[in-house]
């Protein structure tokens, strides 16, 4: 007798409705109330779930390099003092500014942002501000790393939000990608003989 073939899942998209959660942190809670209509602007809610949680971690590893960024302009130290402590305040405003789009984008969404300290650092990859203040190019360092390893979380979530058909949440995501990809070259050169 000849075994009927094992039937296997349907090879749908690997990454929509399954964003990776760091440590099984549960973020981007849903929003809504009795008195307002359902959320409905043709993004299935699985998926705007999906995109929300993305979201929330690309904010809390921004917000956390923006706090090491304006940490760094205040401490810095040493001959390069001037363009450095200019450098890194032009760095932290943008970064500042694109906390509010990410957050906001994550409210139309339907889901709450997450904005405290607490919600970030269970959240975030980019590791918090070091305690004592690092030499120069030391800061330069943490800093390339910490704009590449958002770089590397915002572009996870791009295919998440394209395969959901959330145009916007994709392209932001990939506005924030070439930011973050300028800004770490912009600052490995200082780094290079
Ligand atoms: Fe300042």
């Amino acid at each position: 007798m000849v075994k009927a073939p094992k039937k296997t899942k349907p090879s749908s998209s690997p990454s929509v409705g399954k964003v990776p959660k760091k440590g099984g942190a549960i973020v981007a809670q849903e929003s809504g109330s009795r008195n307002a209509p359902i959320i409905n602007i043709g993004i299935e809610r699985q998926d705007r779930a999906a995109i929300a949680e993305g979201l929330s971690r690309v904010l809390a590893d921004t917000y956390t390099l923006y706090l090491t960024t304006h940490n760094f302009h205040w401490n810095v130290t040493g001959p390069h003092f001037n363009s450095l402590h200019a450098m890194f305040m032009t760095q932290y405003t943008e970064l500042w500014g694109s906390t509010d789009v990410l957050a906001e984008r994550i409210r139309a969404l339907g889901h709450y942002a997450p904005g405290s300290y607490a919600e970030f650092s269970k959240i975030a990859t980019v590791p918090d501000v070091p305690q004592n203040p690092p030499k120069a190019m030391e800061m330069v360092r943490i800093l390339v790393k910490g704009h590449e390893t958002v770089s590397r979380i915002a572009r996870e979530f791009i295919p998440v939000a394209e395969e959901a058909g959330d145009d916007p949440t994709a392209d932001m995501l990939t506005a924030r990608c070439t930011v973050h990809d300028q800004t770490a070259w912009m600052l490995r050169s200082l780094l290079e003989d």
